[in-house]
């Protein structure tokens, strides 16, 4: 690789990004003065396999510099994993749409949860400044290569080794607190970290629908924080808050037993918004579509819920030629008439896409999700 073609790579990428809507002038500078080939490690997993830099130093750069998040991590870096996928260079055009919406400005004090390969440090070193801006890493390999990495571009923002779920309470209060990793339960210790009129922006997620993103700011007063749900990117999780590992479906075993019902239905019915909703009301259900023959859209396949703290599952099989399906459920939580409410509920409130909905921070963590203002909560579903 030539030091021109990194650098033909860098430019065309920032323009792309540049085009994007909404990204500000601002974005697209600091995304072309920083380097993100020197924050890609030596070796990649692209489409299933690793891709080593030596190997194949052109499709690496290439890689390097094309809108597509890179993998950098599986397992936490257990070598003997199930191929879980930790760590990540985020896409450059979701990085792009975070960073405009969070509106840096020069001198504002950033922290920012999940420094991952370190990429967005250094582009928000570019928009805030070095000296106002800290990450924290929870994966010591993951940190002090990082910092090695910031160090060869050029940047020394305070580059923290911890669980980001805490903060960093030294350098409070921040202007703008952007975690790069999504969670369930947004901690209050975050809210409390901000200035007045400060901005925390996070990925967000249900163990049903990974995922949005979600803007906070402090009510007045300082008691609260709240704002809406936006976007479209699933990052990974914070690592205490990951939904359960696995295939649903395994947790079904042939000894259960379980009630057999049909419904009119169709499982493929509650995607999309609906499925950002139904994960709002559905506490802790994980969801997963297994296709017959193993045909990714076809119109034979099975929907499988699973509630990992109960052992509670429901099975919904969808068939083309059949207006009714048939639908299983063990355990107890009957969690399929659990969903086929929440969808009845969102279906008569309009069918509301994810941008109508937000959500409120309380002190103690407690999310109160609305819709369209924080005076309609959406209804606490009884447990079927
Ligand atoms: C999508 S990656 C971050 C991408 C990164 N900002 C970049 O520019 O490359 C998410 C990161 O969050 C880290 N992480 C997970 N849980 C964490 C926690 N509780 N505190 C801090 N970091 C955490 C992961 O190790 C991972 O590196």
């Amino acid at each position: 690789m030539t030091p021109s073609s990194s650098a033909a790579a860098q430019e065309r990428l920032a323009v792309r990004l540049a085009q994007q809507d909404k990204v500000p002038a601002a974005v697209a500078d600091a995304i072309r003065a920083v380097p993100r080939h020197l924050f890609v490690p030596e070796r990649i997993r692209l489409g299933g396999r690793w891709l080593e830099r030596s190997a194949d130093p052109r499709a690496w750069l290439e890689a390097a510099y094309a809108d597509q998040p890179l993998i950098t991590q599986l397992d936490d870096g257990r070598p003997d994993g199930t191929g879980y996928i930790s760590s990540s260079i985020s896409k450059p055009s979701i990085v792009a749409e975070m960073l405009a919406y969070l509106q840096v400005g020069e001198g504002d004090r950033i922290l920012e949860i999940g420094t991952g390969s370190g990429w967005n440090a250094a582009l928000l070193c570019e928009l805030a400044g070095e000296d106002d801006t800290a990450t924290i890493e929870i994966d010591p390999d993951l940190h002090t290569r990082a910092r090695a990495a910031l160090a060869s571009a050029g940047y020394a923002p305070e580059t923290v080794f911890g669980d980001g779920l805490k903060g960093h309470p030294p350098g409070a209060p921040y202007d703008r607190i952007i975690s790069t990793m999504a969670v369930q339960h947004v901690p209050w210790t975050w809210a409390e970290q901000l200035a007045e009129g400060g901005m925390l922006l996070t990925p967000w997620g249900t163990a049903y629908h990974n995922g949005v993103l979600v803007s906070l700011r402090p009510d007045p007063g300082g008691h609260s924080a709240s704002g809406r749900f936006f976007g479209d990117a699933a990052f990974m999780w914070a690592r205490s808050q990951r939904p359960p590992h696995g295939a649903v479906e395994d947790r079904v075993l042939p000894e259960h037993d379980y009630t057999e019902t049909t419904t009119r239905l169709y499982p493929a019915e509650p995607l999309g918004d609906a499925s950002f909703a139904i994960g709002l009301m559905l506490e802790d259900v994980k969801e997963t579509i297994v296709w017959e023959d193993d045909v990714p859209g076809s119109d034979r396949f099975t929907v499988y819920l699973m509630d990992p703290h109960t052992g509670s599952w429901a099975s919904w099989h969808a068939d083309a030629s059949r207006s009714r399906y048939p639908v299983r459920q063990h355990g107890p939580r009957l969690l399929f008439e659990e969903l086929e409410a929440a969808h009845a509920w969102w279906t008569e409130a309009g069918r509301p896409d994810h941008t109508r909905f937000g959500l409120t921070l309380a002190p103690g963590g407690e999310q109160v999700p609305w819709l369209d203002d924080p005076n309609h909560p959406i209804p606490t579903l009884p447990r079927a």
